[in-house]
C-alpha cells in the first residue's frame, strides 16, 4: 500500500478587480480557506487558489474613466484582494491573475486548439450584452423596462452589441452533458442549482457562445485575427489551470499532481455564476480532453435583514470596515458557522457579535476556563486518564466520538455550519458535564476528580482541534495553555495524551464583546 496523500485542490472565483471589496468576496473565500484548512487536517496534500478577472470591456472602461493604462489598473487592484487576504489571514497558494504572460500564452494556445479542432466558427453576434457582468443574454431573458433590457439577475442595463465574432459550438455537447452531471451526483453542488440550469439553458436548446469581441482591446489578442480578443469568461476560466502549469506538450508538475492525476478539485462560486462554471467550463475542458473538476459548489449570497446588497441601495458592506472592529477570526466563524452555504444567509454587526459572545466567549471560553481553573487548584501533577463506568463519564466519551464523526462527515457533505454545530454541540455537552458532575463537590475523593478533569481536558481538546479549522490564531494561543505542539484530528480519540502533561496558568482568549 502506497502512502501518498491523497491530493485537493481548492478555488475560489477570481474577482473582478474593478469593483470595491464585498463582503461577499470575503465569504467565498473564507469557504473555501476553511475547506482548505479541513482537507489539511485531515491529511490531504492541498493547492488553494485564487486571484483577480483582469480583462475585459469592463476594466477598459474604468480605467479610461481614471485615465491610466488598464495594466496600471488592474495592478493597482489586484492589490487590493492581496492586501484583503493579508488582513483576514487566509493563506493561499497561487493568486492567479489573469494578465499574466503565461496565462494569455496558453489561453490563446487553447483558443487555437479549438479552431484547429473546428469547435470554433465565425460569425456574426447580434443581441444584448452585459458590460457589468461579462454576460451574453437573450433577448427573451432580459427585463424590458421603459425601451431598455436589463439583466434577469443582477439588473444591469444591457447594451445591444452586433459585431463579428467566433462562436464556440456549445450545443453539441448538451447531450454529453446532461448525461455527464447525471451520472456524476456531486458534479454540481446543491442539485437545484443543475435542475434550473438544466430547465434553462440545456432543455431549451443551448446557443452556441460568442467567444471572441472586436468592439474594446483588453483582452488576450488572438495573433491570426488580431482585431479579435478572448471573451473574458474563456480568459477567466482557464486560469484554474494555466495557474498550475497546465500546457498541452509539456504540462508542469502541478498540473498533473493535482489536476490530471488529482483526487479532488473543487471549485467554489457563488450561484450567479454558476451557468459559466456547470455548463461552459465542463464543456470547454470536454472538447479538449481535458479532465473535469470533482464537484462545483454554488454558495447563497450574503444578504442584509432588509434584503439583497446593492450599489443603488448603498446597502454593500466593505470588508475593510468591518476589518477595523472585529478580529478577522470572529467574521471568518460566523460565516462559516451561521449561514448555510445553500441558501442566503443573513449578515449584521448585531448576528456578527452574538455568534461569537455566545459561541466562543460563553459556551467554549468558559467551558475551557472552568476546566483548567479546577484543574490548576486541585492537582499538581498532570490529572491521567482512567478506565471508567461510570454513566456520566461513559456518556461524554460517546460524546467526544459522536460529535467528532458528525463533525467530518458534514464537512464531506459540504455542509460546514452543520459541521461546527456538532462542535458546538460537544462544547455544550461538556458544559453540561460539568453542572451534573459538579467535580467542585469532589474533594473527598480525588480518583474521581481526577477522571473527571481528564475527560474535560480531552474534550475541551476536541473542541479546540475542530475550531482551528476555522480559528488557527486563537487556537494557537490555547497551546501553550494547554502545554500541546498541535491540536491534532488523529490525537482526539487517544485519551492518554494528557497523562503526562502539566496545564499552565489560563488567559482569556475569548473576552465578550459589549
Ligand atoms: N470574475 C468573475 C469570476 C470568474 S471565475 C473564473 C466574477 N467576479 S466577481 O468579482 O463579480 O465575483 C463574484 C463572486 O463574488 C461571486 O460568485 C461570489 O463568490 C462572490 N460574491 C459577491 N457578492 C456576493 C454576495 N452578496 N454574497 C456572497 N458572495 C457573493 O464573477
Amino acid at each position: 500500500m502506497s502512502n501518498k496523500k491523497k491530493t485537493f485542490y481548492i478555488t475560489t472565483p477570481i474577482y473582478y478587480p474593478s469593483g470595491n471589496l464585498h463582503i461577499g468576496h470575503l465569504y467565498s473565500t473564507t469557504i473555501a480557506w476553511v475547506l482548505r484548512n479541513y482537507k489539511i487536517k485531515m491529511g490531504y496534500d492541498v493547492k488553494f487558489l485564487t486571484g483577480s478577472d483582469e480583462h475585459g470591456q469592463k476594466i477598459e472602461k474604468k480605467a479610461q474613466e481614471k485615465k491610466i493604462s488598464p495594466q496600471e489598473y488592474v495592478d493597482i487592484q489586484s492589490n487590493k484582494f492581496i492586501d484583503l487576504w493579508k488582513k483576514t489571514k487566509i493563506n493561499y497558494d497561487f493568486f492567479s491573475r489573469t494578465t499574466n504572460k503565461y496565462h494569455e500564452k496558453i489561453v490563446e494556445e487553447i483558443f487555437n486548439k479549438m479552431l484547429d479542432k473546428s469547435l470554433i466558427y465565425k460569425g456574426e453576434y447580434k443581441g444584448l450584452y452585459s458590460i457589468n457582468d461579462e454576460e451574453f443574454i437573450l433577448e427573451k431573458e432580459a427585463i424590458k423596462k421603459d425601451d431598455n433590457f436589463y439583466h434577469p439577475i443582477s439588473g444591469h442595463k444591457l447594451e445591444w452589441i452586433q459585431e463579428e465574432s467566433y462562436f464556440f459550438k456549445m450545443n453539441k455537447f448538451t447531450h454529453w452533458l446532461i448525461d455527464y452531471v447525471e451520472k456524476n451526483k456531486n458534479f454540481i453542488i446543491p442539485k437545484n442549482i443543475w435542475k434550473e440550469l438544466k430547465n434553462n439553458f440545456l432543455d431549451k436548446n443551448l446557443e452556441d457562445l460568442s467567444v471572441t469581441r472586436i468592439s474594446f482591446e483588453w483582452g488576450i489578442q488572438i495573433t491570426k485575427d488580431p482585431k479579435h480578443v478572448i471573451y473574458v469568461w474563456l480568459d477567466a476560466l482557464f486560469n484554474y489551470i494555466s495557474a498550475l502549469g497546465f500546457d498541452f506538450e509539456n504540462p508542469q508538475k502541478d498540473f498533473i499532481k493535482y489536476w490530471k492525476n488529482g483526487d479532488e478539485i473543487v471549485h467554489i462560486v457563488g450561484k450567479e455564476i454558476t451557468r459559466f462554471h456547470c455548463i461552459y467550463w465542463p464543456i470547454f475542458l470536454k472538447s479538449l480532453d481535458i479532465r473535469l473538476p470533482t464537484t462545483i459548489l454554488s454558495h447563497g449570497w450574503l444578504i442584509t435583514p432588509e434584503g439583497k446588497m446593492s450599489k443603488s441601495k448603498g446597502n454593500v458592506i466593505d470588508p475593510l470596515s468591518l476589518l477595523n472592529k472585529y478580529d478577522p477570526e470572529i467574521i471568518k466563524y460566523f460565516f462559516s458557522s451561521k449561514i448555510s452555504i445553500y441558501k442566503d444567509g443573513i449578515f449584521s454587526e448585531e448576528l456578527l457579535i452574538n455568534s461569537y459572545n455566545s459561541d466562543l466567549a460563553n459556551t467554549i471560553g468558559n467551558l475551557i476556563s472552568r476546566t483548567i481553573s479546577m484543574i490548576r487548584q486541585n492537582f499538581c501533577a498532570p490529572v491521567k486518564f482512567k478506565k471508567t463506568n461510570n454513566n456520566h463519564d461513559l456518556d461524554i466519551i460517546k460524546s467526544i466520538s459522536n460529535n467528532f464523526e458528525k463533525f467530518k462527515k458534514h464537512f464531506d457533505k459540504f455542509e460546514i455550519d452543520l459541521a461546527f454545530e456538532s462542535m458546538l454541540h460537544l462544547a455544550r455537552d461538556l458544559n453540561k458535564y460539568i453542572d451534573l458532575t459538579l467535580p467542585w463537590k469532589m474533594k473527598n475523593n480525588l480518583d474521581l476528580l481526577e477522571t473527571t478533569l481528564n475527560l474535560l481536558l480531552n474534550g475541551s481538546y476536541a473542541v479546540l482541534s475542530m475550531l482551528e479549522v476555522v480559528c488557527p490564531d486563537f487556537v494557537n494561543q490555547f497551546k501553550q495553555i494547554l502545554n500541546v505542539d498541535n491540536f491534532d484530528f488523529d490525537e482526539i480519540e487517544n485519551f492518554e495524551k494528557f497523562n503526562d502533561i502539566s496545564i499552565n496558568e489560563n488567559k482569556i482568549i475569548f473576552p465578550r464583546i459589549k
